[in-house]
């Protein structure tokens, strides 16, 4: 497994985490995915599975990042401050490694959400902040809504069939030093994968290769810079293959076949 730094914070995480949204599959799928190196395990108050997770990671806690979300209806300042205890007493740990807005909420001044956040990692109870389905624009007014911390992330969609974040929020992450976090990596399921064409190039790209397929949709996000992926999988077998997505490169040929059956 290859690391890369999280924002400009100096820890490393993981190229492959562990994404948990309505995931069924116990204990085991994650000890395995540590054991590969997949320890950055991305749950959220709303998947309700926090107490499944960390019951998970109890007894390897020192091994694991943990980020999880606090819902856009908890971000007025006390209803923030109670949502992490409330994760934390769930998750069983001291620290959230990674605390993230899981939505944008217009609707509730960002310098209250993020003076509440900032006030979390004062009080040690949360290592680091991060936004999730942010735009440029808002994780502009967010960071410039904080006093000394740095947004460390944001987490979006990004796959071969949704590229959207390459029009501007990637490359302003790149130079900003914010880490992508890459959700629904896979577009939910590998069926899912584009029509005909797409199917073809990815077959093509599995045959140049010797990948899965699930690799190579996962190593093909992992060709730009500071983007990490966080692929779900129910079993351990799902998770050793998403774990083999790293610690190799796509060719510029692959890049360019996949390049054609999934415009941006
Ligand atoms: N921040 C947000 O708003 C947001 C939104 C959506 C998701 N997320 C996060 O991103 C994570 C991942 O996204 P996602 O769950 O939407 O979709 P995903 O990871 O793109 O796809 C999951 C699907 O891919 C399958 N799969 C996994 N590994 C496979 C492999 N090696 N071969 C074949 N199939 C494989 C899984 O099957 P099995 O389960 O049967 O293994 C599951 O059906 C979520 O769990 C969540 O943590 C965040």
């Amino acid at each position: 497994m290859d690391f890369q730094e999280l924002g400009t914070t100096g820890v490393q995480i993981p190229d492959i985490g562990f994404g948990t949204w309505k995931y069924t599959g116990g204990a085991e799928p994650i000890h395995r995915g540590v054991e590969l190196g997949a320890t950055l395990i991305d749950t959220a108050e709303g998947y309700n599975n926090e107490e499944s997770v960390g019951k998970a990671i109890a007894g390897f806690r020192d091994q694991v990042f943990l980020a999880t979300k606090v819902s856009p209806g908890h971000f007025r300042k006390n209803d923030i401050l109670k949502a992490a205890d409330q994760s934390l007493k769930r998750l069983k740990i001291d620290v959230i490694d990674l605390y993230q807005l899981h939505w944008p909420n217009d609707a509730i001044p960002i310098a209250e959400t993020m003076g509440a956040m900032e006030s979390l990692v004062d009080a040690g109870k949360i290592r680091f902040i991060g936004v999730s389905n942010f735009s440029v624009g808002q994780m502009q007014e967010a960071q410039e809504a904080l006093t000394n911390a740095r947004i460390a992330s944001d987490q979006v969609r990004y796959s071969l069939i949704d590229r959207s974040i390459e029009s501007a929020l990637l490359s302003y992450c790149q130079a900003q030093g914010v880490t992508i976090i890459a959700y629904s990596p896979l577009a939910t399921g590998l069926g899912k994968l584009g029509g005909k064409s797409g199917a073809q190039a990815i077959e093509q790209v599995t045959n140049n290769t010797e990948k899965s397929q699930a690799q190579v949709a996962l190593n093909w996000c992992l060709r730009q810079p500071r983007v990490m992926v966080i692929p779900k999988a129910n079993s351990a077998s799902h998770v050793e293959d998403d774990c083999g997505a790293s610690g190799w490169r796509l060719s510029s040929d692959d890049l360019a076949i996949l390049d054609a059956a999934f415009p941006r």
